[in-house]
């Protein structure tokens, strides 16, 4: 371990923390919020703002143009950390591809792209999704848990990325992945841990901190509505993969940094994009659960989204999450 003034951590991993560099400070958030928010919105533009509401499941976080905004943003970092790739299994001419919770349909768009012999669908709950698509792209509402209509054997690869507290049952949404696939076919699914962890140790082994609250709470939420927050934990997802009936399993763990403090640069600017998803996203991961399913008062959320905020911006947080 080595340090820089006051706090520890590992300099292999953690930057220089007074380098604000091209982009600005290394350490905030949101840091150079211009220049990020500029690329990001040539990246992609969001359509206009939707709500949904669906009788089957129970979705927690918000439809508003700023969340979903921040989800879109997600899709880049990830895709950065995937070497620019929308896909990790070796896919030879895919033919027909679900996209399952496509969410704002970024990944389903892209594929279908990439692959315009290809026929991409996307499902979801709400239909917050573009209408300006490529051809071979297009979306149904649809809630994965109920029992799936694409019949056995039809698909070539089924993708699905963040669900993590809206799925109740894992193993079947495996199954029936199984199923809708064709012999020699692919998944891959993606998921985020919530726990923030922190390069620095302090903040690392302090059980009080509000970092170790925040997943707490999410965790009892996910509980509460039997929607676990925690598939990405312990090996679940691979377990259930494979109980489901795939094999030739392959996992893979990102620490994806919040902020741009790390020193590798592609995690430097991953952590900045990062920063930004969480910056736009917090307040509304936190309404739902904290409010609506563990009771909280609106005055108590806001003030534990302040305090995890102030946290996350502090520059000897160094926090980082797994993927
Ligand atoms: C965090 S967003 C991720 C969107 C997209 N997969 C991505 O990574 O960009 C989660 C999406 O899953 C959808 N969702 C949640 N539960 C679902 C369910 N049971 N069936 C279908 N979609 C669901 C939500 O409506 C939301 O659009």
């Amino acid at each position: 371990m080595a340090g820089q003034g006051q706090i520890e951590f590992d300099t292999s991993v953690v930057g220089d923390l007074n380098d604000a560099g091209v982009e600005g400070d290394a350490t905030s958030l949101r840091d150079s919020t211009t220049s990020l928010a500029s690329s990001i919105y040539e990246y992609r533009t969001i359509h206009g703002r939707a709500y949904q509401s669906s009788n089957t499941t129970e979705y927690w976080a918000p439809k508003d143009a700023k969340h979903l905004e921040g989800n879109d943003i997600a899709h880049h970092y990830t895709l950065m950390l995937m070497n620019n790739k929308l896909y990790a299994p070796p896919l030879k001419d895919p033919k027909k591809i679900l996209d399952v919770g496509t969410g704002t349909g970024i990944w389903a768009i892209d594929m279908a792209d990439e692959f315009p012999s290809a026929e991409v669908i996307g499902t979801d709950i709400s239909a917050v999704q573009p209408s300006w698509v490529p051809p071979n792209c297009s979306f149904q509402i649809d809630d994965a848990q109920l029992d799936w209509t694409f019949g056995e054997g039809v698909f070539d690869f089924v993708h699905m990325r963040n669900l993590f507290g809206g799925i109740s049952d894992w193993p079947t949404l495996y199954r029936q992945a199984f199923e809708t696939l064709k012999p020699g076919g692919w998944i891959q699914s993606v998921e985020i841990d919530l726990e923030t962890r922190s390069e620095n140790p302090r903040v690392a082994n302090d059980p009080d901190h509000v970092f170790k609250t925040w997943c707490r709470l999410f965790w009892a939420a996910g509980d509460k509505t039997g929607r676990t927050f925690k598939i990405a934990r312990d090996g679940q997802m691979q377990k259930h993969i494979e109980e489901a009936g795939f094999v030739d399993a392959h996992h893979q763990m990102w620490k994806v940094p919040i902020g741009g403090w790390a020193r590798d640069p592609l995690l430097k600017r991953v952590g900045q994009y990062n920063g930004l998803y969480i910056d736009l996203s917090l307040d509304g991961f936190a309404v739902f659960p904290l409010a609506q399913v563990l009771g909280w008062t609106l005055d108590e959320v806001e003030a534990l989204v302040a305090k995890m905020r102030k946290q996350l911006e502090d520059p000897k947080s160094l926090p980082y999450y797994n993927l």
